[in-house]
C-alpha cells in the first residue's frame, strides 16, 4: 500500500505504449518501460501533484525509453524520416495542446504542453512547433533508433514485394502485424483533486506519407479529458479514431454513466461495427471520475500498465480484455 498522507482523495494511473502485435524480443522492454511510466506518473499524484504533470512525466519517459514508437524510436515515414505529434489535455479546464510534424523535438508531449499554456492556439506543426521548442529551450534529439531503421527496410522490402504502386498500407499491415505495430504511447489519471488529464504521443504509422497526421495529436481524437466524466487516450489505426472520434467518445459514454471499462469496450465495439477495413487495430486506456480505470483493444495485445494506492508497484501487461464482439 503506497501512503496517502494527507491528499484529499485517491489518484490513479493508467499508461499505455501500444496496441498492436508485441514480439516477445520487445515484451519485457515495453513491460518494464510502460511500468516505470506508471510509477514515474503515480509518484507525481501521491506526492499531490495535477494530473496534467503526471501524464506529462508518464508519457515523458515513454518517449525517452526507445522500446515504443514516440519520441526516441518513432517510426519512419515512406521516405525515411520521422514526423512526431503529441497532445496533452486537462480536464478541469479543457484546455488543450498539440503539436505535429517534428522533426527532432526530444520530448513531444513537453511541447504540447507549451503550446497549451503558452500560446493562444490548441495545435502547431512542424517549423512553427519547433520554434515554439527552441524559444522555450526544449531539448532536442535524433529520434531515429537502429531498432527503427531495421523495421523501415523490412517494411520497404515487404512494401516492394507487393510491387509500387503500393498495395494499401493497411493490407500490408494485416498481412504483417509484427513489423507494422503502432505502438503510440499515452497516459491518464486522476489526480486527488479529483482533476483529470490525458496525454498522448506517437511517430505515428510505419511509412506514413510526409505529412500525414494520425489521431494522436487531434482533440477527441487520440486524446481527451474532461471533468465532468473522465479522461482517454487512444492507440492503433489513428485515420479510425479520428472518424470515430474516438477519445471523445469514450468520454461521452462515461458521461451517461458508463463506468471506465465499459466505455471502452463499447468504444471497441464500435470500432468493430462501423470500420469495415480490414485492419482495425484499435487500444484504448481511461479513467473515470470515481478513479475505476479501463483498458480494451481488439488488437492482438495492447502493451499498458497502472498504479493507484491500493498497489504496492504498478501492474502491467500485454493484455487488457479483448473485444472482438460488435454492438
Ligand atoms: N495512433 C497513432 C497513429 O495512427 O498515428
Amino acid at each position: 500500500m503506497v501512503s496517502e498522507g494527507k491528499l484529499k482523495g485517491r489518484p490513479v494511473i493508467v499508461v499505455h505504449g501500444g496496441a498492436g502485435t508485441w514480439q516477445p524480443e520487445r515484451s519485457r522492454s515495453g513491460l518494464a518501460g510502460v511500468k516505470r511510466a506508471a510509477e514515474v506518473g503515480f509518484r507525481v499524484l501521491i506526492r499531490g501533484g495535477s494530473a496534467l504533470d503526471a501524464v506529462e512525466e508518464a508519457v515523458g519517459v515513454m518517449e525517452d525509453d526507445g522500446s515504443f514508437n514516440a519520441g526516441y524510436g518513432s517510426s519512419l515515414t515512406i521516405d525515411k524520416r520521422v514526423e512526431m505529434e503529441a497532445s496533452i489535455m486537462d480536464g478541469e479546464t479543457l484546455q488543450a495542446g498539440a503539436a505535429g510534424l517534428l522533426k527532432d523535438v526530444r520530448n513531444p508531449v513537453r511541447l504540447a504542453r507549451l503550446v497549451m499554456e503558452k500560446t493562444d492556439h490548441v495545435f502547431v506543426v512542424g517549423e512553427g512547433a519547433e520554434k515554439i521548442a527552441q524559444i522555450f529551450g526544449l531539448e532536442k534529439r535524433n529520434p531515429i533508433s537502429e531498432l527503427r531503421l531495421g523495421y523501415w527496410k523490412r517494411q520497404m522490402e515487404t512494401l516492394n514485394k507487393g510491387k509500387f504502386p503500393l498495395p494499401k498500407l493497411a493490407e500490408l499491415a494485416k498481412a504483417h502485424p509484427d513489423i507494422f505495430s503502432l505502438e503510440t504511447v499515452g497516459a491518464v489519471a486522476l489526480d486527488a483533486e479529483g482533476n483529470v488529464a490525458a496525454a498522448t504521443s506517437t511517430g505515428g504509422f510505419p511509412l506514413k506519407l510526409p505529412g500525414r497526421i494520425g489521431d494522436s495529436p487531434l482533440i477527441g481524437c487520440g486524446t481527451y479529458a474532461d471533468n465532468s466524466c473522465g479522461a482517454c487516450s487512444a492507440t492503433g489505426v489513428g485515420e479510425i479514431a479520428i472518424r470515430l472520434v474516438l477519445a471523445k467518445t469514450v468520454c461521452d459514454y462515461m458521461a451517461r454513466g458508463k463506468t471506465a471499462q465499459k466505455a471502452v469496450e463499447t468504444a471497441i465495439r464500435l470500432v468493430n461495427t462501423r470500420i469495415l477495413n480490414n485492419y482495425s487495430s484499435m487500444g484504448l486506456i481511461a479513467v473515470d471520475m470515481k478513479g475505476n480505470i479501463g483498458a480494451a483493444h481488439n488488437s492482438p495485445n495492447l502493451c499498458w500498465a497502472y498504479m493507484s494506492t491500493e498497489l504496492t508497484e504498478p501492474r502491467a501487461s500485454l493484455t487488457a480484455k479483448k473485444i472482438t464482439e460488435k454492438l
